[in-house]
């Protein structure tokens, strides 16, 4: 099996080829039915068009996961509540949790609160599944003798700034999302050699990520533009990834009270 495999299709027709309970993770940003321009695909179905859509592609997505996978769903406020409907009720996952990716920077709005998040749903396919709380730390915010100083649980609010134009990571896609966000997920719900779809691969952020954190991957995106985008990127020098927090070069490592034995917030 080649480790990172590009596939240009539509994600429904192409998951239905994946054999069943064979992926550890899956990674999905879909189009949030907002009219974004994506080239060869516009953004913008009617409601009812847009959820058939969206089940038919979680469900494939669904059968296509182990018993032990997990999978992420980024979404906007508009859609969120009936992805979480379809996940949920209509196909039986386990909820895990309801992330918020919050970024400082974006569009101002006159009447009504400027948009600063986006959402993500974790789900798992059962109850047994992999989650690596020490592969994804982040530094305790106090010297309290009761925590774990090897880090503390990121929680479920996110911050990591958007790839901006003068990010050297930045490609020409409409809505790349950071590496390290991705990273993050990546480390978090599978191990080295583990298998990672993204149904909806844009700029390739995933593939990416798991090109250096040594995952096999599959990535589908229906635009052709996209996919030689990707190849590019696939083949450039890796120089670490974007949006790293500063404060993990901090964690402290050497403290003597044994890792694990403290609380975890
Ligand atoms: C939100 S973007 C993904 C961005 C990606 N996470 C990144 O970091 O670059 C969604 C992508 O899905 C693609 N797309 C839209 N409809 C699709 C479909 N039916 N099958 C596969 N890809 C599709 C679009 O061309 C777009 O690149």
């Amino acid at each position: 099996m080649e480790s990172i495999k590009i596939i240009q299709g539509n994600a429904i027709s192409e998951l239905r080829q994946f054999k069943s309970d064979t992926v550890d993770l899956i990674i999905a940003d879909p189009p949030y039915n907002l009219g974004k321009d994506y080239g060869n695909n516009h953004d913008l179905k009617g409601f009812d068009e847009y959820l058939e859509f969206s089940f038919s592609w979680l469900q494939e997505a669904h059968r296509i996961l182990k018993p032990t996978g997990t999978i992420y769903v980024f979404m906007g406020v508009r859609f969120i509540s009936y992805l979480y409907d379809i996940l949920d009720r209509k196909l039986g996952l386990y909820f895990n949790s309801w992330l918020t990716w919050h970024y400082t920077q974006g569009m101002g709005r006159k009447k009504g609160f400027s948009p600063r998040h986006d959402d993500i749903l974790m789900f798992n396919k059962s109850e047994n599944f992999k989650f690596r709380l020490d592969h994804i730390r982040v530094p305790q915010k106090y010297f309290r003798k009761r925590n774990n100083m090897s880090g503390a649980n990121p929680g479920d609010v996110w911050s990591f700034s958007h790839v901006h134009y003068s990010n050297p990571e930045r490609e020409n896609h409409p809505t790349q999302k950071p590496e390290a966000l991705i990273e993050r997920m990546v480390l978090a719900s599978s191990d080295e050699g583990d298998y990672v779809v993204d149904p909806f691969a844009g700029s390739g952020t995933t593939l990416r990520v798991c090109q250096q954190l040594q995952r096999k991957c599959d990535g589908i995106e229906i635009n052709p533009e996209y996919i030689f985008l990707i190849k590019n990127r696939l083949n450039k020098n890796f120089e670490g990834f974007d949006s790293i927090d500063p404060r993990m070069e901090r964690v402290p490592r050497d403290l003597p009270e044994k890792i694990g034995t403290g609380n975890l917030f």
